[in-house]
């Protein structure tokens, strides 16, 4: 390449616009009838025919170079204008479109609506952690060592021995409270529990529970039901049955699995309720005397009740929910049908 096209060629890539004006100015020096260009080409009268076709080609790649450079920033140039006057015709005295607010999620609505309703029992809230270790998932919960529900299939862990893993039930809490409260003690626990299972429309690897438990002198079954009976007519705000069935939990003696009547059919059977009428919302029973020897409090002097709710099944049976992946899906159109009970 010739030194003068060389040297013009670093000058126009070297050229930096700031500016509209600086359009203007590129085009004038570069560009224009007495731009440098131009100079070039008036020097190709003066060589030697036989470089003339060279050097000629050479000027016009100069011209197509500069050229396109100019048209990008006069493109961009355009657009930044644009933008300009439509803001200058934007009123901004204009008042505010009113915009859709936000929602709570079905399942905090739910568990909000459960904790104050014992809450005005005299339950008082507590929380525990999410990571836990052993002895308060199990060992202190009276499971035995050889229980199923710590095996590799139903239990994410984090590390073992020691065994740390995500709780599988609220239950943990339970421990943490009896260790720290002598009683009466009078509690609620709503959070998140985790299991290792497939996700389909009635199970999921991540829901929510409610753990609550009553201790104090001369507490009976009875009382266990009576307040539970009183939860669901509160939370329903419906005629509701409610119903116990005999079962084992290792934490509990008697045992019990509630039901209450599947609110999607009212009673008259479909495949939420496996065509029964009947839809379990959680475990119950008289906290085992081990357990309480495990916090310190002497089952002797004591008695108490406990009992588990599935967050995810009792917010189905209030909104008529069908499928529990929605829950966790995000999907608005579903999440926008909870703005109203906010
Ligand atoms: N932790 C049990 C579960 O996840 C539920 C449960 C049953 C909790 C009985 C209790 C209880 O407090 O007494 O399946």
């Amino acid at each position: 390449m010739h030194a003068s096209t060389t040297d013009l060629l670093n000058e126009i890539e070297q050229f930096s616009f700031h500016q509209s004006s600086d359009l203007d100015a590129f085009k004038n020096l570069f560009l224009g009838k007495k731009g440098k260009i131009a100079v070039l080409f008036e020097k190709l009268k003066d060589l030697p025919v036989e470089e003339r076709k060279a050097f000629g080609a050479e000027v016009n790649r100069l011209k197509d170079v500069a050229q396109q450079k100019w048209t990008v920033f006069q493109q961009q140039t355009e657009l930044l204008l644009d933008q300009d006057d439509q803001q200058k015709d934007f009123d901004f005295t204009l008042p505010d479109v009113p915009g859709r607010s936000g929602s709570r999620h079905p399942i905090s609505l739910v568990k909000t609506e459960i904790v104050q309703v014992f809450e005005r029992l005299g339950f008082n809230l507590a929380l525990g952690p999410e990571i836990e270790d052993d002895w308060h998932n199990f060992t202190a919960l009276n499971f035995p060592a050889d229980h199923p529900a710590r095996e590799m299939q139903d239990t994410f862990f984090i590390s073992r021995s020691p065994d740390i893993a995500l709780r599988t039930h609220t239950s943990s809490v339970q421990i943490r409270t009896m260790e720290r409260l002598k009683p009466p003690i009078r509690s609620i626990a709503p959070g998140r529990v985790f299991r290792n299972e497939a996700i389909s429309a009635r199970a999921h690897c991540l829901f929510h529970q409610v753990e609550g438990f009553y201790i104090d002198r001369g507490v009976s079954f009875k009382d266990l039901k009576d307040t539970l009976y009183h939860f669901c007519k509160e939370l329903f705000f419906k005629e509701i049955e409610i119903r116990f069935r005999p079962s084992f939990f290792p934490f509990t003696e008697p045992s019990a699995e509630m039901d209450i009547t599947c609110l999607l059919c009212k009673g008259k059977g479909c495949n939420v309720c496996k065509q029964s009428g009947w839809v379990e919302i959680g475990g119950a029973g008289m906290i085992h005397p081990e357990v309480m020897r495990n916090c310190g409090i002497d089952p002797d002097e004591f008695t108490g009740f406990a009992f588990g709710m599935g967050i995810e099944r009792i917010t189905m049976l209030k909104y008529q929910i069908k499928d529990l992946r929605l829950f966790t899906e995000n999907d608005v159109r579903f999440l926008n049908q909870f703005q109203a009970v906010t």
